[in-house]
């Protein structure tokens, strides 16, 4: 089985492809290369023995997919490609509407052209926007509070009609929690641009010396220390839930992919220096504006109906971040 990987050399796209070519599955990736290096191919390559195909362009640039598609004989798409930095969202929206809803309007399209009617798309819990239901299932309300998670729900309705109009389509729409960690072999991982808006990567700079210390902003909710909770999940168990999704899911799917376990922000610090011998100093910083006290997922029906439960441990995740960071900024 063929499957073309959008956004193939980001940071989620990666791992999924070198869990897909593990698993026996043929790959295809296209990456126009905005947030990722064309080198992250060639790990893939090295960590898998196997290549996947890889074309560098837009997902914008349907001749190019023409070309893909006429020259594999795809079964299934994995849709990665797309921006996904909340601020940046905000300034920009119409770069981020245009890349990321026409993107997917252009990939359904030259899908609909070559009669490929499986596609798995990566959502996000920020289309559950601000929500009390603790933990969160997949029936909690849509409500996303930013442009990027407008996007994601946009994509995600443009799929779900898509699949309305003629039933043999089979969509799977994964709404990820927090993704840390990164592959063991330590060759590929999460390359944030610009200061990082995520807590994992914001400490593996700290602890690559990059930056002097972490602002834990908010020390003053209602959680048992005082700081945000969040569902981590690392990358790999994510990238399997992919390949469950492929192989389990009929028709339209909805799944929250997480661990159904939160962790607050001085546990992740306390779990990280532990798994690393790395200390990081903290500063106690003010609430950022929007962010909830706690969020986290409630996953049963991708562990039943899809048959995947997320795996690896808090330690791995923070020694398998580490690992990939240490040699990306040269301090291995
Ligand atoms: N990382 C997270 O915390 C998170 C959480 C929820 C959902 N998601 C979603 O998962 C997907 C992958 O996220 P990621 O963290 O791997 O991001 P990433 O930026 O590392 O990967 C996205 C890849 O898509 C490429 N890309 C972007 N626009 C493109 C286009 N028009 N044509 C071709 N390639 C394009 C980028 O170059 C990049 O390599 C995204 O859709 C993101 O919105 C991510």
């Amino acid at each position: 089985m063929k499957v073309l990987v959008t956004g193939g050399t980001g940071y989620i796209g990666s791992h999924t492809a070198a869990e897909l070519l593990m698993s026996g599955y043929e790959v295809v990736i296209v990456d126009n290369l905005s947030n990722s290096e064309a080198s992250v191919a060639e790990r893939i390559a090295r960590i898998t023995g196997k290549n996947p195909a890889f074309y560098i362009g837009d997902v914008l640039d349907e001749a190019l997919l023409d070309r893909i598609f006429s020259e594999h004989k795809i079964d299934a798409v994995i849709h990665f490609a797309a921006l996904k930095s909340v601020p940046a969202s905000m300034s920009n929206p119409l770069l981020y509407y245009h890349n990321n809803v026409s993107g997917t309007l252009s990939l359904c399209r030259a899908m609909h052209r070559y009669e490929v009617k499986n596609i798995v798309f990566s959502s996000s819990a920020t289309v559950y926007g601000i929500s009390d239901d603790k933990p969160i299932g997949e029936d909690a309300p849509l409500s996303p509070k930013n442009v990027y998670g407008n996007t994601k729900l946009m994509m995600e309705t443009v799929l779900t009609d898509l699949y309305r109009s003629d039933p043999e389509w089979n969509v799977t729409l994964l709404r990820y929690f927090n993704p840390i960690g990164a592959h063991e072999s330590g060759l590929i991982g999460e390359v944030p641009a610009g200061v990082p808006g995520n807590l994992m990567p914001y400490i593996t700079q700290v602890a690559a010396g990059l930056r002097p210390h972490l602002n834990i902003t908010g020390t003053d909710y209602d959680t048992p220390d005082g700081t945000g909770v969040r569902d981590y999940i690392h990358v790999v168990d994510l990238a399997r839930g992919h390949i469950k999704a492929l192989e389990n899911s009929r028709g339209l799917g909805i799944y929250n992919l997480g661990t159904g376990r939160g962790y607050s922000v001085r546990e992740i610090v306390r779990a990280f220096e532990e798994a690393t011998g790395v200390k990081i100093p903290c500063v106690e910083a003010p609430r950022r504006p929007g962010d909830l006290a706690c969020y986290f997922a409630d996953p049963s029906k991708a562990n039943t109906v899809l048959g995947w439960r997320a795996e690896k441990t808090l330690h791995e995740m923070c020694a398998d971040s580490w690992r990939f960071a240490k040699s990306y900024y040269g301090k291995a």
